[in-house]
């Protein structure tokens, strides 16, 4: 398969990158590097740096390549930024998905695979939270990704594109070669793991949440089993008739942020100090994903489900990039 990943000098589209073309695929790389890494990119990955607003240069990538099949990756992810500029999450997000899928349908290219978010659900009314619930983002972020998956419905239905949006959970670990690198990075295992490797106190948001120790519970998916989730997923999409599939990525079981702390202490071999503040605002208490729908779907289940195998992962890639990836000239 010849596949085109948006995103892919980032965190999750690298290693996806990574994977597809260890499984034998041709892969393009479609990156404005404004927070993607050239230094991620693998071998044997043609990279082509743009942002996917500009319509004629996605249509040329595609076109070139003969592409198959689209992973969409691109896309702001903070949700404290999406508050604070809207403007910027709905161009790139909605109106930049809506480039990539006018230029898709100008060269003829009618299988993709979207990467969302569990953000589309707000603070969820019953967890494990199936798919069914209806979404209700509660910030412009979550919002951007529930609007796209609107987009892929009716792209479905009038132009007879066919699509699978995937909500992640949250994303972890890393391989040898990639990992996580944010700037500013807001995520917990990361910065669980800087504050280990640079001796920078970790600040936990919030001590006083409805959980078993107060701190709030997520669901951590590894990086990997997400890799594997989008192969499965762009196969699905090879047969199946004109649709938009929704489908959590979630290992089904949720860990506390004192939990990861201690992963992380086992991992680095020592206590971590760490001081508790007040509650980020939009955090929910409680995110566990149910993942029978992504076995049923796509015949998904997370093989690298345990927190120690995240963090452990996650950490041996800090330790061999302490200050991230390299700049590439
Ligand atoms: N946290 C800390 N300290 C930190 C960083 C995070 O205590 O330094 C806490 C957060 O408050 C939260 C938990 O750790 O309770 C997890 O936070 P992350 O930022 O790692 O992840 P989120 O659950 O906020 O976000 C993830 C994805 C988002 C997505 C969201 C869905 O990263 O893209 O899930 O709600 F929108």
């Amino acid at each position: 398969m010849r596949v085109l990943v948006t995103g892919g000098a980032g965190y999750v589209g690298s290693i996806s990158a990574e994977r597809l073309l260890a499984e034998g695929h041709s892969v393009t790389l479609f990156d404005s590097l404004v927070t993607g890494h050239a230094a991620a990119v693998p071998a044997g990955a043609k990279l082509v740096t743009g942002s996917v607003l500009e319509q004629p240069l996605v249509e040329q990538a595609l076109r070139e390549d003969g592409i198959q099949a689209v992973l969409h990756c691109a896309g702001r992810l903070l949700v404290g930024e999406s508050v604070e500029q809207p403007a910027l999450y709905y161009r790139e997000n909605v109106l930049g998905g809506i480039s990539l899928l006018d230029a898709m349908r100008a060269v003829g290219v009618d299988r993709l695979v979207f990467s969302s978010s569990a953000a589309v659900y707000g603070t969820p009314n019953a967890i494990p939270i199936e798919e069914s619930q209806v979404p209700a983002p509660i910030n412009p972020y979550g919002e951007t990704k529930r609007a796209f998956e609107g987009v892929l419905a009716w792209y479905a239905r009038a132009y007879g594109l066919r699509s699978v949006s995937l909500r992640y959970f949250n994303v972890a670990g890393a391989t040898d070669e990639r990992g996580e690198d944010h700037d500013p990075e807001t995520h917990l295992i990361p910065n669980i793991l800087a504050s280990a490797l640079h001796d920078r106190p970790l600040t936990i948001f919030g001590g006083d949440y409805p959980t078993q120790d107060g701190t709030c519970v997520r669901d951590y998916i590894h990086v990997e089993d997400l890799a594997d989730a989008h192969l499965a997923a762009l196969s699905l999409t090879e047969h199946a008739a004109p649709d938009l599939e929704v489908c959590n990525l979630g290992s089904g079981s949720g860990f506390s942020v004192l939990e990861v702390v201690r992963a992380a202490e086992s991992v680095v071999g020592r206590t971590l100090p760490y001081t508790i503040a007040g509650r980020r605002p939009g955090d929910p208490p409680v995110l566990v994903a149910s993942n029978s729908k992504a076995a049923a779907l796509i015949g998904w289940r997370p093989r690298r489900g345990s927190l120690g195998e995240m963090v452990g992962s996650a950490w041996r890639w800090h330790e061999s990039h302490p200050s991230g990836y390299p700049e590439v000239a």
